[in-house]
Protein backbone atom coordinates (compact mmCIF):
# COMPACT_ATOMS: atom_id res chain seq x y z
CA UNK A 1 0.00 0.00 0.00
CA UNK A 2 1.28 3.36 -0.74
CA UNK A 3 0.69 6.38 1.81
CA UNK A 4 -0.67 9.10 -0.52
CA UNK A 5 -0.98 11.28 2.94
CA UNK A 6 2.43 13.33 2.90
CA UNK A 7 3.22 12.50 -0.63
CA UNK A 8 4.78 14.92 -2.08
CA UNK A 9 3.41 14.87 -6.09
CA UNK A 10 3.42 16.62 -9.23
CA UNK A 11 0.66 16.42 -11.26
CA UNK A 12 1.13 17.49 -15.24
CA UNK A 13 -1.91 18.49 -17.27
CA UNK A 14 -3.70 19.22 -13.64
CA UNK A 15 -6.31 21.39 -15.52
CA UNK A 16 -7.00 18.95 -17.69
CA UNK A 17 -10.02 16.78 -17.01
CA UNK A 18 -8.58 13.72 -15.89
CA UNK A 19 -5.66 15.83 -14.25
CA UNK A 20 -7.90 17.72 -12.05
CA UNK A 21 -10.06 15.16 -11.11
CA UNK A 22 -6.74 12.70 -10.09
CA UNK A 23 -5.46 16.53 -8.02
CA UNK A 24 -8.65 17.12 -6.26
CA UNK A 25 -8.49 12.82 -5.35
CA UNK A 26 -5.02 13.23 -4.44
CA UNK A 27 -5.78 16.41 -2.53
CA UNK A 28 -8.72 15.19 -0.11
CA UNK A 29 -6.30 11.92 0.49
CA UNK A 30 -3.62 14.43 2.03
CA UNK A 31 -1.14 14.54 -0.72
CA UNK A 32 1.29 17.75 -0.98
CA UNK A 33 0.67 18.82 -4.29
CA UNK A 34 2.37 20.47 -7.15
CA UNK A 35 0.23 21.65 -10.56
CA UNK A 36 1.47 22.10 -13.80
CA UNK A 37 -0.19 23.19 -16.61
CA UNK A 38 0.46 25.85 -19.29
CA UNK A 39 -2.38 28.71 -18.55
CA UNK A 40 -2.26 30.09 -15.10
CA UNK A 41 -6.05 31.23 -15.07
CA UNK A 42 -6.85 27.77 -15.45
CA UNK A 43 -4.46 26.34 -12.80
CA UNK A 44 -5.72 29.20 -10.10
CA UNK A 45 -9.28 28.34 -10.84
CA UNK A 46 -8.65 24.82 -9.80
CA UNK A 47 -10.11 24.15 -5.67
CA UNK A 48 -6.94 22.53 -4.87
CA UNK A 49 -4.28 23.16 -2.27
CA UNK A 50 -1.42 23.27 -4.29
CA UNK A 51 1.56 24.60 -5.68
CA UNK A 52 1.11 25.99 -9.53
CA UNK A 53 3.68 25.58 -11.86
CA UNK A 54 2.75 27.53 -15.29
CA UNK A 55 4.91 25.79 -18.00
CA UNK A 56 4.27 24.52 -21.82
CA UNK A 57 5.94 21.06 -22.38
CA UNK A 58 6.24 22.44 -25.92
CA UNK A 59 9.33 24.94 -24.77
CA UNK A 60 12.72 23.57 -24.94
CA UNK A 61 13.33 23.07 -20.95
CA UNK A 62 9.15 22.98 -20.16
CA UNK A 63 9.10 19.37 -18.48
CA UNK A 64 12.47 19.22 -16.87
CA UNK A 65 12.49 22.72 -15.46
CA UNK A 66 8.90 21.81 -14.31
CA UNK A 67 10.66 18.80 -11.97
CA UNK A 68 13.20 20.80 -10.43
CA UNK A 69 10.64 23.61 -9.62
CA UNK A 70 8.40 20.98 -8.19
CA UNK A 71 10.72 19.44 -5.93
CA UNK A 72 12.08 22.72 -4.62
CA UNK A 73 8.67 23.56 -3.63
CA UNK A 74 7.74 20.81 -2.36
CA UNK A 75 10.98 19.38 -0.45
CA UNK A 76 11.23 16.46 -2.38
CA UNK A 77 9.32 14.14 -5.10
CA UNK A 78 7.33 11.03 -4.34
CA UNK A 79 5.22 10.32 -7.28
CA UNK A 80 4.83 12.06 -10.90
CA UNK A 81 1.23 12.23 -12.68
CA UNK A 82 1.67 12.88 -16.20
CA UNK A 83 -1.79 14.05 -17.50
CA UNK A 84 -1.24 15.96 -20.44
CA UNK A 85 -1.88 15.47 -23.83
CA UNK A 86 -3.20 16.34 -27.33
CA UNK A 87 -5.01 14.44 -29.99
CA UNK A 88 -5.55 14.48 -33.72
CA UNK A 89 -8.09 12.62 -35.94
CA UNK A 90 -7.76 11.88 -39.58
CA UNK A 91 -6.34 9.86 -42.13
CA UNK A 92 -2.79 9.03 -42.21
CA UNK A 93 -2.34 10.26 -45.56
CA UNK A 94 -3.69 13.48 -44.84
CA UNK A 95 -1.38 13.87 -41.62
CA UNK A 96 0.13 17.59 -41.43
CA UNK A 97 4.04 17.06 -40.55
CA UNK A 98 3.30 19.93 -37.74
CA UNK A 99 0.90 18.17 -36.28
CA UNK A 100 2.61 14.79 -35.97
CA UNK A 101 5.80 16.81 -34.41
CA UNK A 102 3.32 18.03 -31.52
CA UNK A 103 1.61 15.33 -31.15
CA UNK A 104 5.18 13.60 -30.27
CA UNK A 105 6.14 16.54 -28.40
CA UNK A 106 3.08 16.88 -25.87
CA UNK A 107 2.25 12.69 -25.63
CA UNK A 108 5.75 11.01 -25.92
CA UNK A 109 8.96 13.10 -25.75
CA UNK A 110 7.56 15.14 -23.35
CA UNK A 111 6.61 12.70 -20.53
CA UNK A 112 9.89 11.06 -21.79
CA UNK A 113 12.06 13.71 -20.45
CA UNK A 114 9.93 14.50 -17.42
CA UNK A 115 10.35 10.74 -16.32
CA UNK A 116 14.15 11.02 -17.15
CA UNK A 117 14.44 14.50 -15.50
CA UNK A 118 12.18 12.74 -12.09
CA UNK A 119 14.49 9.41 -11.54
CA UNK A 120 17.40 11.52 -9.52
CA UNK A 121 14.27 12.56 -7.26
CA UNK A 122 12.55 9.59 -7.36
CA UNK A 123 15.45 7.50 -6.33
CA UNK A 124 16.20 9.67 -3.08
CA UNK A 125 12.10 9.01 -2.54
CA UNK A 126 13.08 5.48 -2.47
CA UNK A 127 16.10 5.53 -0.01
CA UNK A 128 13.88 7.43 2.51
CA UNK A 129 11.81 4.81 2.55
CA UNK A 130 9.41 5.28 0.44
CA UNK A 131 7.40 4.03 -2.49
CA UNK A 132 7.73 6.11 -5.26
CA UNK A 133 5.76 6.32 -8.39
CA UNK A 134 5.34 7.61 -12.29
CA UNK A 135 2.03 7.47 -13.63
CA UNK A 136 1.00 8.48 -17.15
CA UNK A 137 -2.05 7.74 -18.90
CA UNK A 138 -1.49 6.42 -22.93
CA UNK A 139 -4.67 5.05 -23.56
CA UNK A 140 -6.47 2.48 -25.17
CA UNK A 141 -5.09 3.33 -28.53
CA UNK A 142 -1.50 1.83 -27.25
CA UNK A 143 -3.09 -1.22 -27.31
CA UNK A 144 -5.10 -1.04 -30.54
CA UNK A 145 -3.89 1.35 -32.99
CA UNK A 146 -6.67 2.92 -34.11
CA UNK A 147 -7.62 3.73 -37.54
CA UNK A 148 -8.70 7.90 -38.07
CA UNK A 149 -6.07 8.15 -34.79
CA UNK A 150 -3.00 6.86 -36.75
CA UNK A 151 0.13 9.68 -35.20
CA UNK A 152 -1.87 9.83 -32.00
CA UNK A 153 -1.71 6.27 -31.70
CA UNK A 154 1.75 5.93 -32.43
CA UNK A 155 2.37 8.40 -29.76
CA UNK A 156 0.83 7.01 -27.29
CA UNK A 157 2.37 3.68 -28.50
CA UNK A 158 6.20 5.46 -27.98
CA UNK A 159 5.08 6.19 -24.43
CA UNK A 160 3.70 3.17 -23.35
CA UNK A 161 6.95 1.07 -24.53
CA UNK A 162 8.98 3.60 -22.75
CA UNK A 163 6.86 2.95 -19.35
CA UNK A 164 7.66 -0.80 -19.82
CA UNK A 165 10.91 -1.26 -20.71
CA UNK A 166 12.02 1.99 -17.77
CA UNK A 167 9.73 0.46 -15.58
CA UNK A 168 12.12 -2.82 -16.13
CA UNK A 169 14.82 -0.70 -15.44
CA UNK A 170 13.92 1.13 -12.39
CA UNK A 171 12.03 -2.09 -10.76
CA UNK A 172 15.49 -2.78 -8.16
CA UNK A 173 15.39 1.03 -7.24
CA UNK A 174 11.88 0.29 -5.81
CA UNK A 175 10.42 3.01 -8.62
CA UNK A 176 6.92 2.09 -10.23
CA UNK A 177 6.06 3.38 -13.44
CA UNK A 178 2.10 2.88 -13.99
CA UNK A 179 0.89 3.38 -17.30
CA UNK A 180 -2.92 3.92 -17.63
CA UNK A 181 -5.17 2.77 -21.12
CA UNK A 182 -8.67 4.34 -20.57
CA UNK A 183 -10.67 4.03 -23.47
CA UNK A 184 -12.64 7.11 -24.54
CA UNK A 185 -13.44 9.02 -21.56
CA UNK A 186 -15.85 12.71 -21.33
CA UNK A 187 -13.75 14.75 -20.69
CA UNK A 188 -13.99 16.47 -23.72
CA UNK A 189 -10.78 15.74 -24.64
CA UNK A 190 -11.46 15.12 -28.32
CA UNK A 191 -13.28 18.46 -29.02
CA UNK A 192 -10.03 20.20 -28.48
CA UNK A 193 -7.98 18.21 -31.46
CA UNK A 194 -5.59 19.86 -32.81
CA UNK A 195 -6.28 19.09 -36.28
CA UNK A 196 -9.02 17.32 -37.81
CA UNK A 197 -12.45 16.35 -36.28
CA UNK A 198 -13.61 13.55 -34.14
CA UNK A 199 -16.25 10.92 -35.20
CA UNK A 200 -19.49 10.27 -33.58
CA UNK A 201 -18.09 8.13 -31.13
CA UNK A 202 -20.19 5.99 -28.52
CA UNK A 203 -20.87 7.37 -25.22
CA UNK A 204 -17.20 7.17 -23.20
CA UNK A 205 -15.99 6.65 -20.01
CA UNK A 206 -16.85 8.73 -17.06
CA UNK A 207 -14.32 10.73 -16.32
CA UNK A 208 -14.67 10.31 -12.64
CA UNK A 209 -14.40 6.77 -12.77
CA UNK A 210 -11.43 6.92 -14.59
CA UNK A 211 -9.68 9.30 -12.32
CA UNK A 212 -11.14 6.81 -9.14
CA UNK A 213 -9.60 3.35 -10.66
CA UNK A 214 -6.00 5.57 -11.83
CA UNK A 215 -6.21 6.81 -7.62
CA UNK A 216 -6.61 3.67 -6.58
CA UNK A 217 -4.24 2.05 -8.72
CA UNK A 218 -1.32 4.20 -7.19
CA UNK A 219 -2.40 3.48 -3.98
CA UNK A 220 -2.92 -0.18 -4.14
CA UNK A 221 0.76 -0.62 -5.70
CA UNK A 222 -0.61 -1.58 -8.95
CA UNK A 223 1.60 -2.21 -11.78
CA UNK A 224 0.10 -1.64 -14.78
CA UNK A 225 -3.69 -0.16 -15.77
CA UNK A 226 -4.54 -1.68 -19.33
CA UNK A 227 -7.97 -1.04 -20.60
CA UNK A 228 -9.79 -3.96 -19.20
CA UNK A 229 -9.06 -2.48 -15.72
CA UNK A 230 -11.46 0.96 -16.69
N1 LIG B 1 -10.23 11.69 -22.72
C1 LIG B 1 -9.95 10.52 -23.29
O1 LIG B 1 -10.76 9.95 -24.03
C2 LIG B 1 -8.63 9.85 -23.03
C3 LIG B 1 -8.53 8.45 -23.19
C4 LIG B 1 -7.30 7.85 -22.98
C5 LIG B 1 -6.20 8.60 -22.63
N2 LIG B 1 -6.34 9.95 -22.50
C6 LIG B 1 -5.17 10.72 -22.17
O2 LIG B 1 -5.31 11.22 -20.86
C7 LIG B 1 -4.61 12.47 -20.74
C8 LIG B 1 -5.57 13.51 -20.18
O3 LIG B 1 -6.62 13.69 -21.12
P1 LIG B 1 -7.94 14.53 -20.79
O4 LIG B 1 -9.05 13.75 -21.34
O5 LIG B 1 -7.94 14.95 -19.38
O6 LIG B 1 -7.71 15.77 -21.76
P2 LIG B 1 -7.80 17.35 -21.47
O7 LIG B 1 -8.94 17.65 -20.58
O8 LIG B 1 -7.77 18.02 -22.82
O9 LIG B 1 -6.46 17.63 -20.70
C9 LIG B 1 -5.23 17.66 -21.39
C10 LIG B 1 -4.25 18.44 -20.59
O10 LIG B 1 -3.01 18.51 -21.32
C11 LIG B 1 -2.51 19.81 -21.21
N3 LIG B 1 -1.63 20.16 -22.33
C12 LIG B 1 -1.86 20.00 -23.66
N4 LIG B 1 -0.83 20.49 -24.37
C13 LIG B 1 0.06 20.97 -23.48
C14 LIG B 1 1.32 21.60 -23.58
N5 LIG B 1 1.90 21.85 -24.76
N6 LIG B 1 1.94 21.97 -22.44
C15 LIG B 1 1.39 21.74 -21.23
N7 LIG B 1 0.20 21.15 -21.06
C16 LIG B 1 -0.45 20.77 -22.17
C17 LIG B 1 -3.75 20.68 -21.23
O11 LIG B 1 -3.44 21.95 -20.71
P3 LIG B 1 -4.39 23.22 -20.99
O12 LIG B 1 -5.47 23.14 -19.97
O13 LIG B 1 -3.48 24.37 -20.79
O14 LIG B 1 -4.88 23.09 -22.41
C18 LIG B 1 -4.67 19.87 -20.33
O15 LIG B 1 -4.43 20.18 -18.97
C19 LIG B 1 -4.08 12.78 -22.14
O16 LIG B 1 -2.75 12.35 -22.27
C20 LIG B 1 -4.96 11.95 -23.03
O17 LIG B 1 -4.34 11.63 -24.26
C21 LIG B 1 -7.52 10.58 -22.65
Amino acid sequence: MTELSGSRVLVIGASGGLGSRIARRLADAGAILALSGRNAARLDALDVPAERIVADLRSESGSASVVVEAESRLGGLDAVVIASGVVAFGPASELDPDTAIELFAVNALSPIDTIRAALPALTRSAGEGRKPVVVTISGIVAEVPTAGLAAYSASKSALAAFMVAAGRENRRAGIRLLDARPGHTETGLVTRAIAGAAPAFPEGLDPDHVADVIVEAIASDARDLPSSAF
